[in-house]
C-alpha cells in the first residue's frame, strides 16, 4: 500500500495595524484575512480611543524590514500617516491605496509589500477589494525590478 505523506502548509502570517481612525475597518478586513485562510497578527490599536499610528506603524513595517512577515496592512483615516512612518523602513514599501487598480498597480510595477487603506475614504466593501486584489496580484519584475532596487539605492543618484 502507498503511503500518503501528509503535506503541512502553514498559513502566510500577515501583521496588521491601525490608529483609531482605521480601528473599524482593520476589524473588517482581519475578518476578510482569516476567512481567506491567512494567519492574522494584529498588532492593535484595539479600540476607537485615540491613538498615534506610528506606533502601529512600526511594529508591521519592521516585521517587513526584518523578513519574519512577506507582507503586512495598515490603516488610518487618510493612509499617509501609516506610509510615512512605514516607508522609513528599509526594504518596506507601503503604498496607500483607494483603489483596487491603485492596489494592483503597486502590486504589479512597485512590488508594494505593505498596503495601507485610507479608512476615511473608502467603504468596507471596497476596501475588501482592494485588500484582495493586493494580495492576488504578482509583481511583473522586468523594467520595474530595475526601478524598484533603485528606491534602495539613494545613495548612488
Ligand atoms: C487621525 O485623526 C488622523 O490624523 C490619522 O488617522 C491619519 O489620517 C494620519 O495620517
Amino acid at each position: 500500500m502507498a503511503a500518503v505523506a501528509a503535506q503541512v502548509v502553514s498559513a502566510e502570517r500577515i501583521p496588521i495595524g491601525a490608529d483609531h481612525a482605521g480601528y473599524e475597518l482593520k476589524e473588517t478586513l482581519k475578518a476578510a484575512l482569516i476567512g481567506l485562510g491567512y494567519d492574522v497578527e494584529d498588532v492593535g490599536t484595539h479600540s476607537p480611543a485615540s491613538v498615534d499610528y506610528a506606533d502601529f506603524a512600526h511594529p508591521v513595517a519592521r516585521e517587513v524590514e526584518t523578513g519574519q512577515a512577506r507582507r503586512g496592512v495598515l490603516l488610518c483615516g487618510t493612509g499617509l500617516g501609516m506610509a510615512y512612518a512605514a516607508n522609513r523602513h528599509p526594504h518596506v514599501r507601503a503604498a496607500v491605496a483607494w483603489t483596487s487598480e491603485i492596489a494592483g498597480l503597486a502590486r504589479s510595477h512597485n512590488d508594494a509589500n505593505v498596503l495601507v487603506l485610507p479608512a476615511r475614504f473608502v467603504t468596507a466593501a471596497d476596501a475588501v477589494t482592494i485588500l484582495k486584489t493586493w494580495l492576488d496580484t504578482p509583481f511583473e519584475g522586468g523594467r520595474h525590478e530595475r526601478r524598484v532596487e533603485k528606491i534602495e539605492r539613494k545613495e548612488e543618484q
